[in-house]
């Protein structure tokens, strides 16, 4: 069966951002040319997600803008002699349909999840985190490859998984992998663990996909690190209940860029802006000749 559901939430608030998310969401926030989300948008519609559901919150009403088809914007671009520009929209124009839901509670990412249930209804689907790009111009093809992996192992979850340095295990939601490949089962996965406890530095990377026994799973999750329900314990929960999981290691050109905090948001932002086509290689020499007057 095809997969062609995403849900994507954003309904956090990024505290760890602010001020600059104070009255803007993160995933609205610009990497080069374009909010963070809309990479994640060109990525699912490229690997033919057919109907994206976001599930959304206060303040997050510019996400639903930035999809909408804006005819009056293109209709002034057209008028003013801009036709140059009309190319930065054409994303308006993918195939693919917008659907909005809130978190009327921010109880976590599984809790954002499950609002999705009604939508998604008994059918496996794709999660993938808003303030996550996956790869240089979110060309991946990863949700792809872990859809053929869930319908080939009759899976009830797969997981893109990044090797990340060990100290920073802490952060993350990390595997205990059964084998070194690129594709493995996952024995064990814990949230958050301390250095000293982690399994492995194999840490998840914002992309998901689930079967529909999962909302179930979070329904019975109670609430565990930092008091929200977490997506992790309710995976952990099918696998304690005979489900299979397994991850794929993200390739080295698919690096996530997880935006949110100013660390990563600042590197995502330099690295974006040099790779662009028209303003990367003067960045770079203005960039070098910073370096230089601050070195000398
Ligand atoms: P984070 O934990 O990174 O996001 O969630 P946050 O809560 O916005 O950030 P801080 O910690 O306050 O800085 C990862 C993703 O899950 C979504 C977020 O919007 C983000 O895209 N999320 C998280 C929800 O949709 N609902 C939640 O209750 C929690």
């Amino acid at each position: 069966m095809d997969i062609s559901i995403a849900v994507v939430p954003v309904a956090g608030l990024g505290t760890r951002l602010l001020p600059a998310t104070k009255s803007q969401p993160k995933e609205m926030l610009p990497v080069g040319r374009k909010p963070v989300v809309q990479y994640v948008v060109e990525e699912l519609t490229r690997v033919g997600m057919k109907r994206l559901l976001f599930i959304t919150g206060p303040g997050k009403t510019s996400i639903e803008n930035h999809f909408d088809l804006n005819d009056e914007l293109i209709q002034a671009l057209r008028e003013s002699g801009k036709e140059e520009l009309l190319e930065a929209l054409e994303y308006e124009r993918a195939p693919v349909q917008y659907f909005y839901t809130r978190q009327r509670e921010l109880l976590g990412l599984g809790h954002a999840i499950l609002c999705s249930e009604p939508f998604v209804g008994n059918q496996p689907f794709v999660a993938a985190l808003g303030d996550s790009i996956i790869g240089m111009h979110a060309k991946s093809d990863i949700v792809k490859r872990m859809g053929e992996c869930f319908t080939e192992k009759r899976a009830a979850a797969v997981i893109a998984f990044e090797e990340v340095d060990r100290g920073d295990v802490y952060q993350y939601g990390i595997a205990k992998p059964k084998g070194d490949g690129d594709l493995f089962e996952v024995a064990e996965l814990i949230e958050k663990p301390s250095v000293a406890e982690a399994p492995s530095n194999l840490a998840i990377a914002a992309r998901y996909v689930l079967a529909p026994a999962v909302f179930d799973a979070i329904r019975r999750t109670p609430p565990g690190k930092g008091g929200e329900i977490q997506v992790t314990d309710a995976i952990r929960l099918m696998m304690k209940e005979g489900g299979k999981v397994y991850g794929i290691r993200l390739r080295q050109d698919e690096h996530r860029y997880d935006i949110g905090n100013f660390q990563a948001y600042f590197r995502a932002f330099v690295e974006f802006a040099l790779a662009d086509e028209k303003q990367g290689a003067s960045l770079h020499k203005h960039l070098e000749s910073l370096l230089h007057a601050h070195h000398s």
